[in-house]
């Protein structure tokens, strides 16, 4: 079967039709690091009748991370406990309910962008209020209580409902944040049956076909999920484990399209 590399920046898609001409194929593996150019040209190909690899569902739900955590809680995937809230002095009232220091996130972001450990109410107001300069998609307030946790998280890759790879990341020193981006180590995590159903469960609740599932083992609650991401990266799960996770993936898309 023939592949082809394709650059999103390069494509011109017109709106409207069954299979656009250029786009002639029985599946698309979305990898786009842009999360808008994938999900916007997820929803173009999907409506023009191409099988896109995740589906725009999957990639919505995950892109967003208040969209992820809804999804996972209505799943019963257990998750650390998170506030929304829409103003500045309503975030800060969230920030002061789940006590100090709690985490703000953009709910659209990756790599542990503008992730901002507010530390104290000062803290907390000042860089709530910094966001109120910034495009409206980063004044829905998503906090998070700070997990206690070892300095590292569990990042699962499932792929058809079946954990392909696990590695623990650790944070780099003097970070607190575990991104293999922003420098982060890993080791091989052993998938026991536990990261296994709770790896499942989250793939589920967001109908992921490949995704990479990240929890932190929390002191008080065990595993909770804080993110399943739909364009997972997986060169450190590979190279540290050993998998082909991406044989697996071609796999995959293989056995879906003979179903
Ligand atoms: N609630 C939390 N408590 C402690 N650490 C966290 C929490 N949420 C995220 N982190 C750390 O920050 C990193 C980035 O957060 P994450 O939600 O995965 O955002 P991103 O999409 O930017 O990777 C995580 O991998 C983890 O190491
Ligand atoms: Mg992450």
């Amino acid at each position: 079967m023939p592949l082809k590399h394709i650059d999103a920046k390069d494509v011109v898609l017109e709106l409207g039709r069954k299979r656009n001409s250029e786009f002639n194929y029985d599946a698309v593996l979305m990898r786009c690091i842009s999360f808008y150019r994938g999900l916007h040209m997820t929803a173009v190909l999907e409506g023009s009748g191409v099988r896109v690899i995740n589906s725009f569902f999957t990639s919505n739900t995950c892109g967003n991370k208040l969209l992820s955590s809804v999804a996972l809680e209505r799943h019963g995937v257990k998750t650390p406990r998170t506030l929304v809230a829409f103003t500045p002095a309503a975030a800060t009232r969230a920030a002061n309910t789940l006590g100090y220091p709690a985490i703000l996130k953009p709910v659209v972001g990756s790599w542990g962008r503008l992730i901002a450990p507010l530390k104290d109410e000062d803290t907390a107001e000042a860089i709530l209020e910094d966001r109120t300069y910034m495009y409206p998609l980063y004044q829905v307030f998503y906090l998070q209580e700070y997990v206690n946790r070892p300095p590292r998280d569990i990042r699962c890759v499932v792929i058809d409902g079946r954990p392909v790879a696990a590695i623990y990341r650790y944070a780099p020193p003097g970070e607190w944040k575990t991104n293999v981006a922003i420098g982060g180590t890993s080791e091989p995590c052993k998938v026991t049956s536990e990261i296994e159903k709770i790896a499942v469960k989250a793939s589920k609740a967001v109908k992921g076909e490949i995704v990479g599932v990240d929890m932190m083992e929390s002191e008080e609650d065990g595993l909770l999920v804080h993110e399943v991401n739909h364009t997972t990266e997986f060169r450190a799960a590979a190279t540290t484990t050993g998998v082909n996770i991406a044989e697996e993936i071609v796999k995959y898309i293989f056995r879906s399209l003979k179903k």
